[in-house]
C-alpha cells in the first residue's frame, strides 16, 4: 500500500466568462499512487485538460485541495507553482510544443538548463557538457540519437513527439502529464508513441497521466478515470492490455 502521490480533495473548477460561470470540474475526490499509468477518458469538453492543469499546477482550483507528495500545493503563488512545475512535472502535448529555433538536442538540453542535473551531494550541476550528455542519452532512449541536430521542422510528427517525451523525462520529474499525445499522429505512429510511454513508465516508475477521448487507448492504463461533464463517473483499476493489441 503506497501513499498517494497525487491527492485531490473536493476539487471544483469554475471559469468566469463575463456574466457566465462555466463549471468545468465538480467536487472531484481521488488519489493516484506513484508509478501508475493513468488514462483520463472523456468526451470533448468533459474537463480533462482542466484536470491536468490542476494536477500540474498550471491553474488553481476554485474550491478543494490538491496534495502532491503530501505537500499542499493549493495555495502556492504563481512563482512557487512555476518552481514546483519545473521540478515535478514533465509535459507532453498534442502539438508537441518544441521550440522551433532549437534543435532536438537543444530542446532537451533547455529543460535541463532550467533545473540542472541533480548531484548525489550539494547543489545541482549546470555544467554544459554534463547536460548535453544527459540530453543525448535521452534522445538515444527514444531512438533519435541520429536526429539530434534536426530542428523540429526537419522531424516527422512522431519524431517530434519522441523528442517531447525525452524532454519531459530528462529532468526526472515524478509526474508526466500528456494531453492527447497521439491526437495529431497517424495510427501506427500513435501506437509507437504509446508503446514508448508504457515502456518508460515501467522502466522509470514515473506516474503517467494521459488525457484522451479514445476508449481504446484507455485499455493500456492500469487506472482509468472516466470523466463526464466535470464529474468522475468511473474509477477502474485493471490489468492493462498490451499496446500491440490496440485497434481503433
Ligand atoms: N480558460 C477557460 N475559460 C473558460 N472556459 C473554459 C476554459 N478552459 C476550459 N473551459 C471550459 O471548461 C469545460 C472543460 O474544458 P476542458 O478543456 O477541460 O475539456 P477537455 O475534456 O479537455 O476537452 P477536449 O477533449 O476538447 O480537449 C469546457 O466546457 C470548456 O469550454
Ligand atoms: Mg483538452
Amino acid at each position: 500500500m503506497h501513499l498517494p502521490l497525487i491527492s485531490l480533495q473536493g476539487i471544483t473548477k469554475e471559469y468566469q466568462m463575463g456574466e457566465v460561470i462555466v463549471k468545468a470540474l465538480q467536487n472531484l475526490t481521488l488519489d493516484i499512487e506513484p508509478g501508475r499509468f493513468v488514462v483520463i477518458l472523456g468526451p470533448s469538453g468533459s474537463g480533462k485538460t482542466s484536470l491536468l492543469n490542476l494536477i500540474s499546477s498550471i491553474d488553481v482550483p476554485t474550491a478543494g485541495k490538491i496534495f502532491i507528495d503530501n505537500v499542499d500545493i493549493t495555495f502556492l503563488n504563481r512563482k512557487q507553482r512555476a518552481i514546483f512545475r519545473r521540478k515535478k512535472v514533465g509535459f507532453i502535448f498534442q502539438f508537441f510544443n518544441l521550440l522551433p529555433t532549437l534543435t532536438a538536442l537543444e530542446n532537451v538540453e533547455f529543460s535541463l538548463d532550467l533545473i540542472g542535473i541533480p548531484q548525489a551531494f550539494g547543489e545541482p550541476s549546470y555544467d554544459k557538457i554534463l547536460i548535453k550528455d544527459v540530453a543525448m542519452n535521452w534522445l538515444d532512449k527514444v531512438g533519435l540519437r541520429d536526429r539530434a541536430d534536426h530542428f523540429p521542422s526537419q522531424l516527422s510528427g512522431g519524431e517530434q513527439q519522441r523528442v517531447a517525451i525525452a524532454r519531459a523525462l530528462a529532468k526526472n520529474p515524478p509526474i508526466i502529464v500528456a494531453d492527447e499525445p497521439t491526437g495529431n499522429l497517424d495510427y501506427q505512429t500513435g501506437i509507437s508513441v504509446l508503446k514508448l510511454m508504457k515502456q518508460l513508465n515501467k522502466e522509470t516508475s514515473k506516474t503517467f497521466i494521459i488525457a484522451t477521448h479514445n476508449r481504446q487507448i484507455s485499455r493500456i492504463a492500469d487506472l482509468i478515470l472516466t470523466i463526464q461533464m466535470g464529474k468522475i463517473t468511473q474509477f477502474e483499476q485493471k490489468e492493462p492490455i498490451d499496446v500491440e493489441n490496440l485497434v481503433w
